[in-house]
């Protein structure tokens, strides 16, 4: 949420940071704008809307310099308008700031402000933290100390990059709660919010933690902590390539993604499958691999897409490790102050690692004694650097707001974790083997489901103005259910509900009659009758059914109005395949009512405000 640039070296930093912007905008839409110094002035341009509205400000007025900073906003404090825009300015227009977060405390900094004669123009949290920096500055004209101690008694999430006309060769970078990284250049330097904006210009970054900050010039660059303690900086090197954060031919990302997942499936298992012994090798785990066989208890902590892959996880786990799971909202699992033993195993998942209810639940476990782990997709992000080990999904970056390669990513980590528990516990051998051999033929069978999109495309079309959308499913596809209508909630704005398909008779069924679509997953396992059973009382009550069936059920042609087939595999790992055309069918529906797919209206990538 909300993407920050800033540049300093020899190219023209507006050029740079609008490039950098339009990778960020994933993190948020609402208005966009960059800051420049030239000539000893300072100049910003911004406005609602997103990149491209800048981009058009900019054509007609462009802005000068090789310093600068840049933002692209999700709306917290205040609306979306022009005035509410980053980079926000002191009262004299030589401070400017641009931040990622929260600043709790801004109500009571804003009356000491206003009583100290300084002037607030728009309804943020950021002008009034750059106004504070400005008021230190007066006392003490140090930029970068005026910047510590402000931040030293901010209180909430950060992450802020600031220059100024007063000390113009210098960007001054801080975090807390929301990622920030420095890309080293030669002679030039760039500080972003994540590592889709500088991978065009360097592989080389320093991570920020939380309370440090980084004072960058085109020399090099001091990182300490806020409370000014030096701190060892370590380099990394990136290691994807620029071709993933790129549509590649494909209309959006979000449909990139979904047809990348044969290979970012097998990307999940790849060197950590040994078929012949029935085994998963996961190296990230070995350290805590006697935690985890005596771990009483299992906790899964995550939110959204990742909560329900989670409710897979449980199931998995529970089944083949005979481990009792829990699975938590993330975001409740610190106020409700959950009971966690010394022994319990939290596994935290998150696509982004930089959630922040799922990095605030890492904290809690981590704070309370438990063994926390991850499951994340982005490397050097906060929650895999705050668990103690973790295994990674390598699904790429996922730049497309709805979450798709990784939900399934996940789901095939989590079966690998499965496997490898209950290989410690009581799972034989030979069904290991079985479910090894199933997960290899995950990605052809994938595939088979992505070359048969056009029945999908036909069936988005005949529902493409439907008010309301109900999804059921049982068992393991109970949350392919919540997911199937998550994904058209987000793209498509159709209210949809996913539901336990037993469940639905306890209530949800008074919703049902010829206008409502409802989607049955009901693949070939040992409920299959049951599942049968409630397709019948919805067509009892004239509900449309679609239904995701398994490749051979005749049956259930008898009493879908559609069916979509997928391939037969095990039932843990139906989810899987029949989350595909649930993302398909959203996608297209969403197309056809001409909503913009890849930046959902109130949404962005990476939640890393409470
Ligand atoms: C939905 C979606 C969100 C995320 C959620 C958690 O398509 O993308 O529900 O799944 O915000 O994000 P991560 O996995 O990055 O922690």
């Amino acid at each position: 949420m909300c993407g920050i640039v800033g540049y300093i070296g020899k190219q023209d930093a507006t050029q740079l940071m609008v490039n950098a912007l339009r990778r960020l905008e994933y993190r948020g839409y609402d208005s966009a704008g960059v800051a420049s110094i030239h000539a000893d002035s300072l100049k910003v341009h911004k406005r609602a809307g997103k990149v491209a509205d800048l981009e058009k400000l900019l054509r007609k007025n462009p802005g000068k310099g090789s310093i600068g900073i840049g933002h692209t906003r999700w709306a917290t404090h205040g609306n979306p308008n022009d005035l509410n825009a980053h980079p926000h300015t002191d009262n004299s227009g030589e401070i400017a700031l641009v931040h990622n977060g929260i600043i709790e405390n801004y109500q009571s900094l804003r009356k000491k402000l206003l009583e100290e004669g300084y002037v607030l123009h728009s309804e943020t949290d950021t002008e009034v933290l750059t106004v504070f920096i400005r008021s230190i500055y007066d006392k003490i004209n140090d930029l970068a100390e005026a910047v510590r101690l402000a931040l030293a008694e901010a209180q909430g999430a950060f992450g802020i990059a600031v220059i100024s006309t007063l000390e113009p060769d210098k960007i001054i970078a801080a975090r807390r709660g929301s990622p920030l990284l420095v890309g080293i250049g030669d002679s030039e330097y760039i500080v972003a919010s994540d590592a889709t904006a500088i991978i065009q210009h360097t592989r080389q970054v320093l991570y920020l933690n939380d309370n440090e900050m980084a004072i960058v010039t085109s020399e090099g660059y001091v990182a300490k902590t806020i409370d000014n303690e030096a701190i060892d900086s370590k380099i990394h090197n990136l290691e994807f390539d620029l071709e993933r954060i790129e549509r590649g031919g494909f209309d959006h990302f979000m449909l990139k993604e979904i047809y990348e997942q044969p290979s970012t499936f097998r990307d999940a298992f790849r060197g950590r499958l040994l078929p012949q012994d029935g085994q998963a090798r996961l190296g990230g785990l070995i350290p805590v691999v006697e935690k985890l066989r005596r771990a009483p208890r299992i906790i899964l902590a995550a939110c959204g897409t990742s909560w329900h892959a989670a409710l897979v996880g449980e199931y998995m786990i529970e089944m083949l490790a005979r481990v009792p799971v829990e699975v938590e909202f993330a975001s409740e699992f610190r106020y409700r102050n959950p009971v966690l033993n010394k022994e319990d195993v939290v596994f935290a998942i998150s696509q982004s690692g930089e959630t922040a209810d799922t990095l605030a639940a890492v904290r809690e476990a981590k704070l309370k004694g438990a063994t926390v782990l991850g499951i994340v997709n982005v490397v050097g992000s906060s929650i895999a650097r705050e668990t103690e080990a973790g295994v990674f999904i390598h699904a790429g970056p996922e730049i497309g707001v709805a979450s798709t390669k990784a939900f399934t990513s996940q789901i095939g980590v989590l079966a690998l974790i499965a496997l490898f528990l209950g290989r410690m516990q009581h799972l034989s051998q030979r069904d290991g083997v079985a479910i090894a051999m199933a997960l290899k033929q995950i990605p052809e069978q994938i595939q088979y489901i992505l070359d048969r999109s056009e029945a999908i495309k036909t069936i988005a079309h005949k529902f493409k103005d439907a008010r309301n959308f109900m999804y059921l499913g049982r068992s393991f596809n109970f949350p392919v259910a919540l997911e199937g209508a998550l994904k058209l909630k987000e793209i498509s704005y159709i209210h949809a509900e996913g539901y336990q398909a037993a469940e639905m008779k306890h209530g949800p069924l008074a919703l049902i009659d010829e206008h409502m679509p409802v989607v049955f997953i009901a693949t070939q396992d040992e409920i299959y009758d049951k599942v049968i059973s409630n397709i019948e009382v919805v067509r009892a009550r004239n509900g449309s059914v679609i239904a995701i069936a398994n490749e051979g059920d005749s049956r259930i042609a008898e009493l879908a109005e559609h069916v979509i087939y997928i391939p037969n595999t095990i039932p843990m790992l139906t989810p899987i395949l029949t989350a595909l055309p649930l993302q398909l069918l959203a996608y297209y529906i969403a197309l056809e009512r001409g909503c913009d797919v890849d930046m959902p209206r109130n949404l962005a990538k990476s939640v890393t405000v409470e």
